[in-house]
């Protein structure tokens, strides 16, 4: 089986997403532990009611990035993922974090990069004025939010849209963005080749509508 640990800041509603795509398709994987930067993050409450491992890392308790991210990686390191998942984690990890997982290390992130790389994506898409926005899952490198994209996911923008509305809307299509690169994983389907390409095996496409 393909082992996951799935790193958080909040809500986690794409944690739960991925959870429940496992369970549901009864794929190959497994959740070997939800960690979050924050005791109190939403998803962790909802991970620890279903029996899942949980552990939080608070960053406050850390002095520097080095020794927060030092402390995350032992925590990762106990359950020995074949990936980690970034989930709404909201933390900016170091190079030497990202090289140590690379090619296991993936995020999602609420635009369609590379298009507005950052925060606050859902307004500054609004402040563009563009008509489709979205999500992308790629691979975690040491440039933030550049990394090699997976798949892709897009939603029409509407009239009287504002940054709440446009978030819900692409909330919707990252739980199946993410659902679905998580099933490619556990099919073995998905890797970083050596050129930090994406490589891909009987995937006809990596593109999503909602
Ligand atoms: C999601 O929209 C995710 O793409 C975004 O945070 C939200 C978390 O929601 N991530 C980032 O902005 C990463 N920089 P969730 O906790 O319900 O999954």
């Amino acid at each position: 089986v393909c082992r996951l640990v799935v790193l958080i800041s909040g809500r986690g509603s794409n944690m739960q997403a991925i959870v429940n795509t496992v369970r549901d398709h009864a794929l190959p994987a497994q959740i070997c532990a939800v960690i979050a930067n924050k005791a109190e993050a939403g998803g962790l409450a909802w991970a620890r009611d279903r029996g899942l491992p949980v552990h939080a890392v608070a960053h406050r308790d850390y002095a520097n990035r080095v020794e927060f991210d030092t402390a995350l990686a032992n925590v990762i390191d106990i359950h020995q993922p074949d990936y980690v998942l970034l989930a709404g984690f909201m933390r900016v990890l170091t190079p030497s974090f990202v090289e140590r997982f690379n090619g296991r290390l993936i995020n999602i992130h609420p635009s369609l990069l590379p298009a507005f790389p950052g925060l606050h994506t859902h307004q500054q898409a609004l402040a563009m004025g563009v008509q489709w926005h979205g999500c992308t899952v790629h691979f975690v490198t040491p440039v933030l939010d550049h990394g090699p994209i997976i798949a892709q996911g897009i939603v029409p923008v509407i009239a009287d849209d504002t940054p709440e509305t446009l978030a819900g809307r692409v909330l919707q299509v990252e739980h199946k963005v993410y659902s679905n690169v998580v099933r490619w994983l556990a099919e073995g389907r998905i890797s970083l080749n050596s050129m930090q390409r994406v490589q891909v095996q009987g995937i006809a496409s990596r593109s999503f509508v909602l």
